[in-house]
């Protein structure tokens, strides 16, 4: 099956198949994810203009620039969901599960709109 092979809950976890970041359906369900815990800071289209912005030092991530939207290593992308950003607001979001993280992933690297 697509998923067995994500679904431990290692702090990264291995990568999925290509084929699951450039599933649809895993962009999709990111981008719900998206919109429910992370628009408010990078924005609802990713560009770092969400509302909060103004408060933080530093802004949140345009993550729809690279190296953020299309690391060569889905994984460290994965890893900084995971343990968020020290030194940030930007806190780790364990709670979510490896799909969904990935699934995260999927959609940011969808928002890629060149350097
Ligand atoms: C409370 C505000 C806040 C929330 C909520 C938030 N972030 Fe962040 N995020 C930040 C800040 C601030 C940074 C650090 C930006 C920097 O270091 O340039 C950051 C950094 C990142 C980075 C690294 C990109 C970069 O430019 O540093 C990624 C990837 C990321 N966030 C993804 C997410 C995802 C996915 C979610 C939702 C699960 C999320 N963030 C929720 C504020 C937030």
């Amino acid at each position: 099956m697509l998923l067995s092979g994500i679904s431990g809950c290692k702090s990264r976890g291995p990568a999925p198949p290509d084929a699951f970041l450039s599933s649809l359906a895993a962009r999709d369900a990111g981008a719900r994810l998206y919109a429910a815990h992370c628009a408010v800071c990078h924005g609802a289209d990713g560009s770092g203009n969400g509302p909060r912005q103004n408060f933080m030092v530093p802004p949140p991530g345009n993550l729809t620039v690279r190296p953020w939207s299309r690391l060569r290593d889905a994984g460290r992308t994965y890893a900084v969901i995971r343990a968020g950003v020290s030194g940030t607001v930007m806190t780790g979001w364990p709670a979510l599960s490896a799909r969904q993280t990935w699934e995260l992933v999927a959609y940011i690297e969808s928002l890629d709109h060149g350097a």
